[in-house]
């Protein structure tokens, strides 16, 4: 009962439960010139069957892209796939989902976890890149170390979406204020327009989107060797109106029934996220 009417809150950034669900708000989002890339949610599973579902979710969710012909790659966690299984065991899961993709043209980002899990994401990313080369990776801004993971993924011919980073990181470890986190991600941005591949850049921050787009027309960089990107039901006049300038835009869509951790981080980025769920519920 709890988890239903919590779930009427989820519903503005969970695009479904189903995959039905989801390949229709996929659909709104290209009519409107704007891509997408699926994330089935799930995280941190310790059961090799979850880890299994989680992948068989994978290849229906690319072969429905492909059917559907809706203009969209998929998003991945490693712990869904088993990371915390085993590093073999994820691989194989990983491979086989970068491998169909690989049969659809297609592509498989694989998002950032918790620092606990930077160097494996990023061994086991290294890993499947040099094999299928259709995959990408997910770069954290507020983390120290990301400078140098970022070279090491350009060095390789990577593909690297950067955001600020939404677990809670210790100050050994991340930055702890939004003007650092901000100055390290043009910093960082800098460097991708200058050497990356098709860098994408991911925030709804209006100040960074527009000091990204001053770096990229200064530079000389075209709209199309780059994309922002978003998630879904957050800032979508923002993604609308970027798509009309021109600017490649990405929406993440997640869906599916494992909600309440991606729900619970997208509470935690606005104080007024929490506010307005805790007074509505109490309205009920
Ligand atoms: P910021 O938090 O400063 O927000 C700017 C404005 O955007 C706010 O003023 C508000 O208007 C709006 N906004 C932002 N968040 C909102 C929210 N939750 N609810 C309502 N409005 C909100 N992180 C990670 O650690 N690993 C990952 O793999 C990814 N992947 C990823 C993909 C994509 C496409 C995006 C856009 C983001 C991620 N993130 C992520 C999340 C990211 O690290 C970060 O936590 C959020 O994007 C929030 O930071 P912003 O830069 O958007 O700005």
């Amino acid at each position: 009962m709890f988890q239903r009417i919590l779930f009427l809150f989820a519903r503005r950034f969970v695009a479904g439960l189903t995959m039905e669900e989801a390949v229709t708000a996929v659909r709104r989002l290209n009519q409107t010139g704007i891509q997408a890339t699926l994330d089935v949610l799930g995280e941190n599973v310790s059961e090799a069957r979850d880890a299994d579902a989680a992948r068989l979710s994978y290849l229906a969710t690319l072969d429905s892209i492909q059917s559907h012909r809706i203009q969209s790659n998929v998003s991945l966690k490693l712990t869904q796939m088993g990371l915390d299984i085993g590093r073999d065991f994820c691989l194989a899961n990983l491979a086989s989902i970068c491998e169909r993709a690989r049969s659809y043209q297609n592509f498989v980002r694989i998002d950032m976890e918790g620092s606990g899990y930077t160097e494996k994401n990023l061994s086991l990313f290294e890993t499947c890149f040099e094999r299928s080369g259709n995959a990408g990776i997910v770069l954290q801004a507020y983390l120290h170390r990301t400078e140098k993971d970022l070279e090491r993924v350009i060095s390789l011919g990577g593909r690297i979406r950067l955001c600020k980073g939404a677990y809670k990181e210790p100050p050994e470890r991340a930055l702890q204020t939004m003007p650092e986190i901000r100055r390290n991600f043009l910093r960082l941005t800098e460097i991708l327009l200058e050497r990356g591949d098709y860098p994408a850049i991911a925030t709804h921050d209006d100040y960074l989107i527009h000091r990204v787009k001053q770096m990229a027309a200064e530079r000389g960089v075209p709209r199309d060797r780059f994309e922002f990107q978003m998630l879904y039901g957050i800032r979508p006049e923002t993604q609308r109106r970027l798509a009309e300038e021109g600017y490649r835009m990405r929406v993440y869509v997640p869906y599916g029934t494992h909600w309440l951790p991606y729900f619970y981080r997208r509470l935690r980025e606005r104080k007024e996220n929490v506010l307005f769920v805790a007074r509505n519920f109490f309205k009920r």
